[in-house]
């Protein structure tokens, strides 16, 4: 397991929160990686700029008593140099509350077990995440999307 403590961006990108200038690259980055659109508010977001572009962005949803971890996006020119596992790292350190996310794929599944979060039952889960995510257990039970659904432990 590579030491997660050590991780940086390149020099030309910097970490910020989201603005309301940024709400369109926001939108196309989570459009174009087909990720779940609603609560696309800006205010929820923190953003990765490059070069002056917008290449990264993630949120932390709000629900009664648990958030959830998403929108986690780098564009594809951008992956591989470490840039999610920054902001995946910055997000659960922003978190407030017990925290949660869904993925697709066991590949995914293994990006997040990196940072403390362990696969979890869709019973496990609090019930304003259940209810949102209940057509994903649905299309997990009919074997028609490999959701994992994940919690952030401590440590
Ligand atoms: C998942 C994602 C955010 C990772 O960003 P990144 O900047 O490339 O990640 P890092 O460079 O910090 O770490 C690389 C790790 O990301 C994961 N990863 C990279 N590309 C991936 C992909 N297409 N699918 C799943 N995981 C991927 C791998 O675990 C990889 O580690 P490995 O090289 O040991 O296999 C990025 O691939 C992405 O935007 N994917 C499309 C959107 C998406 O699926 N978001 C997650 C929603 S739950």
């Amino acid at each position: 397991m590579q030491n997660r403590n050590l991780l940086s961006l390149p020099d030309a990108c910097t970490l910020r929160k989201a603005t309301s200038g940024d709400i369109w690259s926001i939108r196309y980055l989570v459009f174009s990686a087909k990720l779940d659109p609603t609560q696309i508010y800006w205010q929820q977001f923190w953003v990765i700029e490059c070069d002056g572009k917008i290449v990264a962005c993630g949120q932390l949803r709000n629900f009664p008593n648990a958030q959830e971890l998403g929108s986690l996006v780098v564009a594809s020119a951008w992956r591989g140099r470490g840039l999610g596992s920054f902001l995946t790292q910055h997000l659960i350190s922003c978190a407030t509350q017990p925290l949660y996310l869904e993925c697709l794929g066991q590949r995914l599944a293994k990006f997040y077990r990196r940072f403390g979060f362990v696969p979890i039952g869709f019973q496990e889960l609090p019930r304003s995440l259940q209810s949102k995510f209940r057509w994903s257990e649905l299309g997990r039970k009919l074997h028609i999307v490999p959701v994992v659904f994940m919690q952030k432990v401590d440590g």
